[in-house]
């Protein structure tokens, strides 16, 4: 099972929308991809947190696209159902919690995710090693507790991957410890001194 939780680092997921807000606030249409998502906790935090910063019309136009390896063929149903222990959802802040988790009816040891925010994430199956970008014209890609596993030229591979799926002045966030290679730094441009958050250049 994957190690992951809901709300990690949220710090850095608000960072980065403070970034990516006036990018995206007038598009009708706002492309995210969660790549290497697991079962939820990191497409639906950051679906929350985006929710609450950019109110809920221009969250409308909000797709997010989690995608995993899913090793075992389970994360597409624990994330289109919506619906975790209450002990999974300790860290999440008790407001937040109470807006958009629901009692789940013959199971008190469970609670579902909004239906506004179940809406907006969408999973997909899709190995990183492929590859092949899961669609171009994205606007943020998040990649968080991933590449570590990658040797550098796989990461490299899917770094370019991310560079071709980005539109220009697309966002790409890391983990704290991912750093980018010298040879990438006409691709990206890292727009926050102490959070691995990148911009694609405009050519
Ligand atoms: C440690 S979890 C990180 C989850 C989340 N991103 C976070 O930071 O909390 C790593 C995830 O990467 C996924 N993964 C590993 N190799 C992958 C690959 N080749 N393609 C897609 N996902 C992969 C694993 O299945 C796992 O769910």
């Amino acid at each position: 099972m994957a190690f992951t939780f809901f709300f990690r680092d949220a710090q850095t997921l608000r960072l980065a929308i403070e970034h990516v807000h006036p990018y995206i606030q007038s598009r009708s249409r706002i492309t995210i991809w969660s790549a290497g998502c697991a079962m939820g906790q990191e497409p639906y935090t950051f679906a929350i947190i985006l929710r609450e910063i950019i109110g809920p019309y221009l969250f409308r136009n909000v797709r997010i696209y989690a995608t995993d390896l899913d090793q075992y063929g389970n994360y597409g149903k624990i994330i289109s159902e919506g619906k975790y222990p209450l002990k999974d959802l300790e860290r999440i802040p008790e407001g937040i919690l109470a807006r958009y988790f629901s009692p789940v009816t013959d199971d008190p040891s469970q609670r579902i995710i909004s239906e506004e925010i179940r809406n907006a994430v969408e999973f997909q199956q899709h190995d990183l090693l492929s590859f092949e970008p899961i669609r171009t014209g994205v606007h943020l890609i998040i990649c968080k507790n991933v590449l570590l596993h990658f040797s550098a030229e796989e990461r490299m591979k899917v770094w370019m991957m991310f560079y071709n799926a980005l539109e220009e002045g697309g966002f790409m966030l890391h983990e704290h410890t991912q750093k980018l290679p010298d040879e990438l730094n006409e691709k990206f441009e890292q727009i926050v001194m102490n959070a691995q958050i990148f911009r694609k250049l405009v050519r």
